[in-house]
């Protein structure tokens, strides 16, 4: 198959409103989950001078932290379905001289060279293949014998309350709620550990784990109604909304996040997982 005969759905979505959005809260988004860095970073010890890909690499701060650890020889790939995402992580390291450069291409589909990479990771660009196996069999192919794995995708809707608290509260002015289908690509794709365990092996990677992680959130309150009408899953539902419906669901969705507002900071817990695994 063809990079444009699979995903087509969301590379439009990556293309378009899902993208300009992440582009233009890239700052707002990668201080929210800024304590993920560390953690998929590890993956590449300290001055590294091996080739490591980053997977749905968006605008690109898993790919420049990562880049940040290499040493001489180093370099960090980030591979993406999203132009304009990648254009923006592209002007990134070329503004800090980092190691890092940025490649457009369907991960389930992509030609890589075969064992090309020394470690492969991920924050939140791997929930949205149609085939999952198929793009995680591919993706071990692109790694040399032995290199580990290592991403982070969220659990399920039901612990993660932040993500979903907006949407119940604006419920009674929206004329429809998202469903969560958790065999459909998206942000909950992988909410399930057994399914992705299984994703994991039957593509053929080894010592797989899956384990939850518990990550802190934060950003300025200043970029709420940024989160609620662009990022959130608020922002799509109201598109066709009227204005004034519109004003009383962003209201409505700001009361049910109050909670999570602690005076000009806006905090919750990302319950994820760390999923882990060897080529
Ligand atoms: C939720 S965003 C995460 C972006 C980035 N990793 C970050 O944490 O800021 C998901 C990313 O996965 C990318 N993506 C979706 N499907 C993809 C595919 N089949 N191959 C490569 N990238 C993909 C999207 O374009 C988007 O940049």
């Amino acid at each position: 198959m063809t990079e444009a005969a699979v995903n087509e759905e969301q590379i439009e979505l990556w293309n378009g409103l899902g993208g300009s959005a992440w582009v233009d809260a890239q700052e707002t988004l990668d201080r929210m989950f800024a304590g993920f860095e560390p953690i998929l970073a590890e993956a590449v010890p300290e001055g590294h001078s091996g080739r490591v890909l980053d997977v749905g690499c968006g605008t690109g701060a898993t790919a420049l932290a990562v880049a940040r650890r290499l040493g001489p020889g180093g370099a960090c790939v980030g591979l993406d379905v999203s132009e304009p995402m990648l254009a923006l992580a592209q002007r990134r390291a070329a503004e800090t001289g980092l190691p890092a450069r940025f490649q457009h291409g369907d991960a389930q589909t992509h030609a890589f060279e075969a064992d090309a990479f020394d470690a492969i990771v991920s924050r939140f660009g791997v929930m949205f293949f149609s085939d999952s196996v198929a793009a995680f069999a591919n993706l071990r192919r692109a790694a040399k014998p032995g290199a580990p794995l290592r991403m982070a995708a969220w659990r399920h809707p039901k612990e993660n309350g932040f993500m979903t608290a907006a949407v119940r509260a604006a419920a009674p002015h929206l004329p429809g709620r998202p469903s969560f289908d958790p065999d459909a690509p998206g942000q909950f794709a992988f909410a399930d550990g057994d399914k992705v365990r299984a994703i994991l092996r039957d593509a053929g990677w080894d010592r797989v784990s899956v384990e939850p992680i518990d990550v802190a959130c934060r950003f300025s309150a200043v970029d709420l109604d940024l989160y609620l009408t662009r990022l959130g899953p608020l922002g799509r539902l109201a598109e066709d909304l009227d204005e004034d419906t519109k004003q009383r669901a962003l209201a409505a969705a700001r009361e049910g996040l109050a909670p999570y507002v602690e005076g000009d900071a806006v905090r919750y817990t990302a319950a994820c997982w760390l999923m882990e695994a060897r080529a």
